[in-house]
């Protein structure tokens, strides 16, 4: 591990000339000094202070060529300037618990020794000096350097001090185990444990902002076994923690579906899915806990848990503070879905079948497509090996029905209004069954999705229930 070495960017012999102006001693901290040592992308520089934070980032603003604007954050004590390369964040030593987003206005201010004692994990209380004694110099007074060597994630103080300072900690403490793929130390871990309860008094938002880190992060299983094994998982996301564990009546076993999940989620990492599909894999069993049934001859069940499960994802998403809209609308298709192109598998394909599956999934089909193939799981590899062929066979019906057909995008010719024209009809039943019968013939094949020979089946369907049409027809 190499010691970290401020970058050759004259901005920081700029801060540190500011600083000395002001009589402040000044460092590069936290993330930022992290992650040069890991020699991993940083995007803000935090600055801290002995001194007003504020105050240094307005002399460091006026010194940078066309002078940028300082935002400052009165409450929370800091103030941001935007620079060509990076963004930097100035905040003074502060003698209690460090937190960006603390709502607390007054912060007793402290030494430097202070403010990394009061910071997260050992690995995020380096510092690098921009005073001119030792400028670039290392401060590392809790063995950050030795921890991120050995890969260790450890709180500074004794864990309980540090957890109960902030509680969001330890969600952290999950995260960065997860992105940088370290261990948790011992007595680190053991308070987890131990303080969980004490995650309800943080807000949604702080926590689903950390839940979606360890999701976007390259191997999200891990993550997740951690927040089962201490026990927050429990607490912010109870459905998740139900899917774990495994009945067994006489030969008749289920799989773990915890653990089937994060095989799931892991598979759709490996395939380049994004935030949403991962949650798509989170979700897709997520209703079986409550639709298992047993049945002595058959064994286990989970009849209707797709559906289920899709019935639920609104309320899991306004519980978590996910976002409503599109993102959630592909979540819960994909949820619904997420059995069909496996059935179409174990069937003969049928065209029909098919073009339904295309109709309904539209433009989410190749993502339902790489939920499904995440979802074989099989330890069987023969099975497995089978299940990936036969898949490859619908993906291939997929496409060539999809040339033909275009069902993606798929806008049916026959609308209400062309229903209501033809026959003189007002807003009734009857239009939305006419319309639904010549979708349904659509989507069987029996008429192909274009207007005249759509038109002229409706007229027969209007002709079969004695309905004469309007003439002349002038819908265009
Ligand atoms: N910090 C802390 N406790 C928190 C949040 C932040 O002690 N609950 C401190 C840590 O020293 C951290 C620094 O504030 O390094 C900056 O916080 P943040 O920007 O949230 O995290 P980074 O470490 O920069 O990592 P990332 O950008 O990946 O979130």
């Amino acid at each position: 591990m190499n010691t970290p070495q401020l970058p050759e960017n004259p901005l920081f012999r700029t801060i540190a000339e500011a600083a000395g102006e002001l009589g402040y001693p000044a460092y590069v901290i936290g993330g930022f000094v992290r992650d040069l040592a890991l020699v991993r992308p940083s995007k803000d520089v935090d600055v801290v202070c002995v001194g007003d934070g504020i105050k240094l980032a307005q002399a460091v603003g006026r010194k940078l060529p066309g002078k940028p604007r300082v935002t400052v954050f009165k409450n929370f004590g800091t103030a941001m300037l935007p620079t060509e390369t990076v963004e930097l964040e100035f905040v003074g030593a502060r003698k209690e618990s460090y937190r960006a987003e603390s709502r607390k206005p007054e912060v007793e201010a402290g030494t430097l020794e202070e403010d990394l004692a009061r910071r997260d994990f050992t690995i995020n209380a380096l510092a690098l000096s921009l005073n001119p004694q030792d400028f670039g110099t290392l401060v590392d007074r809790y063995e950050g350097m030795r921890d991120l060597q050995q890969k260790i994630i450890r709180t500074p103080l004794d864990p309980d001090i540090t957890f109960s300072d902030d509680p969001l900690r330890m969600m952290r403490a999950v995260r960065f185990a997860t992105q940088l793929n370290f261990d948790i130390e011992p007595d680190t871990y053991d308070a987890i444990a131990r303080n969980k309860d004490r995650i309800k008094i943080v807000s949604q938002e702080r926590i689903t902002d950390e839940l979606n880190k360890i999701i976007k992060a390259a191997k999200p299983s891990y993550g997740f076994k951690l927040l089962f094994q201490t026990g927050l998982l429990q607490l912010i996301f109870p459905k998740m923690a139900l899917l774990y564990g495994v009945e067994k009546v006489g030969k008749h076993a289920h799989k773990d579906n915890f653990y089937h999940t994060l095989q799931v989620l892991d598979n759709v990492v490996d395939a380049g899915g994004d935030l949403w599909l991962r949650w798509a894999a989170i979700l897709h069993d997520i209703a079986k806990p409550a639709t298992k049934r047993y049945f002595p001859n058959v064994g286990w069940t989970f009849h209707g848990h797709e559906d289920k499960g899709a019935r639920w994802v609104p309320g899991i998403f306004t519980d978590l503070k996910l976002p409503l809209g599109e993102e959630m609308r592909m979540v819960q298709k994909l949820v619904r879905l997420h059995l069909r192109p496996i059935a179409l598998v174990k069937e003969t394909v049928t065209d029909s079948a098919v073009r339904r599956l295309l109709f309904e999934a539209g433009d989410d089909i190749d993502r339902l497509m790489l939920l499904c193939r995440a979802d074989i799981t099989s330890k069987d590899h023969q099975r497995k090996e089978l299940y990936l062929r036969n898949f490859g066979l619908v993906e291939e019906k997929l496409r060539e029905v999809e040339s033909k057909d275009h069902l993606r995008n798929f806008k049916p010719v026959i609308t209400g209004e062309v229903i209501m024209e033809a026959f003189g009809l007002k807003p009734s039943r009857e239009v939305g069954e006419l319309k639904d019968a010549v979708l349904e013939a659509i989507l069987d094949g029996k008429v192909r999705n274009e207007f005249e020979e759509a038109f002229a089946y409706l007229l027969q369907l209007g002709q079969a229930k004695g309905l004469p049409p309007v003439h002349p027809f002038t819908h265009q």
